[in-house]
């Protein structure tokens, strides 16, 4: 059977949105969710055989079930895991190839196997040190040139996580707006690291001291 275009199926995401997030106290309304070109990227950047992680659940959670990839997403909540689980039983769309794990993601991501991933989206808890915790423990997961999308970007702990990124030559940005961003892994393996192999902050440092 011939794969359906992305764009379809974001089209479909869209016009059946899960209302997992009612009992959560949404001001939005039913599900949380970012701006519709970050899930374009995520489809355009996402295959049946891909393997995705989240952190945090809603409207992305539903694309990467549509979009067939074998996804992992950690979400604290009952509510939300049991609320997406029904919205697809209710539409018979398989969720064998999703796995919700119940829990905080500092407590979860250091548990899982540290199987290659293609795709990881940080949009879970947004408190300083909760996205470098992701970005710790699931992006060091990712194969090179896999992607690492985060949203957010303009909460402070998250502009944190960014400030970083964007002077380490391994995470080529490859997409960016005011809400969202995204990332390429130039590197690969584990993100444990010495000060010593971070010279690009010193860099970085001594031209601030000189333009002062
Ligand atoms: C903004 S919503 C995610 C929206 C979703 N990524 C989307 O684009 O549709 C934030 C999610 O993070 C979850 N969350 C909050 N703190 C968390 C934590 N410490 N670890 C994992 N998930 C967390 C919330 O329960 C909620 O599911």
């Amino acid at each position: 059977m011939p794969e359906q275009p992305r764009s379809e199926i974001v089209d479909r995401l869209f016009a059946d949105l899960p209302q997992v997030h009612t009992e959560l106290g949404n001001p939005e309304g039913g599900v949380w969710r970012t701006d519709r070109p970050c899930y374009e990227f995520i489809a355009d950047h996402c295959e049946p055989r891909s393997r995705t992680l989240e952190t945090g659940l809603g409207l992305s959670t539903m694309l990467f079930v549509l979009l067939g990839a074998e996804h992992t997403c950690v979400a604290p909540w009952t509510s939300e895991i049991d609320g997406l689980l029904l919205h697809c039983r209710e539409r018979g769309i398989a969720t064998d190839r999703l796995t919700l794990i119940q829990g905080f993601s500092d407590e979860v991501l250091p548990t899982l196997q540290p199987t290659e991933l293609d795709l990881f989206f940080i949009d879970g808890g947004h408190g300083f040190p909760t996205p470098m915790l992701d970005w710790y423990y699931g992006a060091g997961r990712l194969r090179r040139g896999g992607m690492l999308v985060i949203d957010d970007i303009h909460l402070p702990a998250v502009q944190l996580l960014l400030d970083f990124l964007d002077v380490d030559p391994r995470w080529q940005c490859v997409g960016k707006t005011r809400k969202w961003a995204a990332y390429e892994r130039r590197g690969e393996g584990t993100l444990r690291e010495d000060h010593l192999g971070q010279g690009f902050l010193k860099r970085r440092e001594q031209s601030e001291r000189a333009s002062d």
